[in-house]
């Protein structure tokens, strides 16, 4: 990858602000969690495992900064991370194991406790990196020479530490000497798909064609598309998958015209502790996202908006979620 969605640099964190992408390639750097955490809330970085990682960074930048590793202070720190966006499970993971790691060192030294808090923070990092090469591999095997896959949102190197979920199976492919066709769900209200994933792959020199959310069922129906690969922000224990607004809509639409449809996923997005989907919080953005996408009015003043930022996509859609440690037959038939 030509660009470096986070990264730990002088005990700061520098991200892409990716509120600005397509049109600049803007980096931000910053040792203040609090700036990190409005990062997270504005989509400055998003992508379920890259909040994830930029939580557990969060972490020793914080106490690293203040010099203060009180247990009132890392606790805190916790608090406001997991308060910042509540559909992502990568997020909570990241914090959870972030404040094991310091209950586990809290009575050394200060030098000791933060020394292990940045050192947890790069294994989140890491992890993701290998976790989304495995996914890139076994993805890389239900794809042929010449196929053509539809994605929604961005589930890219933008989303992750690595070269993504959805997004690494296309470059493992293409790696592979694979030639592919892409096409891009433009993903409404924010544009994940068009300004970050067409965006993505362009620089990759991926043949990406974007189109508007609805017209992926007409190239359905023209049987144009071999296969649907998207990501997950929560995989629930019965196989029920929370992805950004509209995955519902594809996985339907995949499954009436015959279309494998696939959930690249980590190991850190599957939350077992909940049954069904049902039990996923979904995050509500504000009105003006989708009145004043982009400072651009385009509905009434006053018209009521109801904005859901994620779906759910039951279990029954899913041919195959494509995780790092192998491929796992779905529910659908
Ligand atoms: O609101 P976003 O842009 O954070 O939503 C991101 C998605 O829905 C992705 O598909 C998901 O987090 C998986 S990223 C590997």
């Amino acid at each position: 990858m030509n660009f470096k969605t986070l990264e730990l640099t002088d005990n700061k964190l520098r991200w892409i602000d990716q509120t600005k992408l397509p049109l600049e390639v803007v980096y931000k750097i910053s040792d203040d969690y609090n700036e990190i955490i409005t990062a997270i809330k504005r989509l400055e970085i998003r992508g379920a495992p890259a909040i994830g990682i930029a939580a557990g960074y969060s972490f020793a930048i914080a106490a690293h900064k203040a010099q203060d590793v009180s247990e009132k202070f890392i606790l805190n720190v916790a608090d406001q991370l997991n308060a910042s966006r509540p559909t992502a499970v990568n997020l909570f993971w990241a914090v959870a194991r972030m404040v094991e790691m310091y209950h586990k060192y809290k009575d050394e030294s200060k030098k000791v406790i933060i020394e292990e808090l940045f050192f947890e923070a790069k294994c989140i990092h890491n992890e993701d990196i290998e976790m989304c090469l495995g996914i890139g591999k076994h993805g890389a095997e239900l794809i042929k020479d010449g196929d053509t896959i539809l994605t929604h949102c961005n589930a890219g190197a933008l989303a992750t530490g690595g070269i993504g979920t959805a997004l690494a199976v296309i470059y493992t492919c293409k790696a592979q000497g694979k030639t592919l066709k892409v096409f891009a769900d433009e993903t409404r209200p924010l544009l994940q798909g068009a300004r970050l994933t067409a965006w993505e792959l362009q620089q990759e020199n991926i043949d990406v064609t974007l189109i508007t959310d609805n017209t992926a069922g007409m190239l359905m129906r023209l049987g144009k598309i071999d296969h649907v690969i998207v990501g997950a922000d929560r995989v629930t224990a019965n196989g029920d998958v929370a992805n950004k607004i509209g995955t519902y809509a594809v996985a339907v639409l995949a499954k009436e015209n015959n279309i494998p449809f696939y959930v690249a996923v980590p190991e850190s997005t599957f939350d077992r502790s909940l049954e069904t989907g049902d039990e996923i919080i979904i995050e509500e953005r504000s009105s003006e996202e989708v009145t004043k996408g982009f400072g651009n009015q385009t509905a009434p003043d006053g018209v009521k908006v109801y904005s859901p930022a994620f779906d759910v996509t039951p279990a029954k859609y899913i041919s195959y979620y494509i995780t790092d440690t192998g491929l796992k037959k779905g529910m659908r038939e």
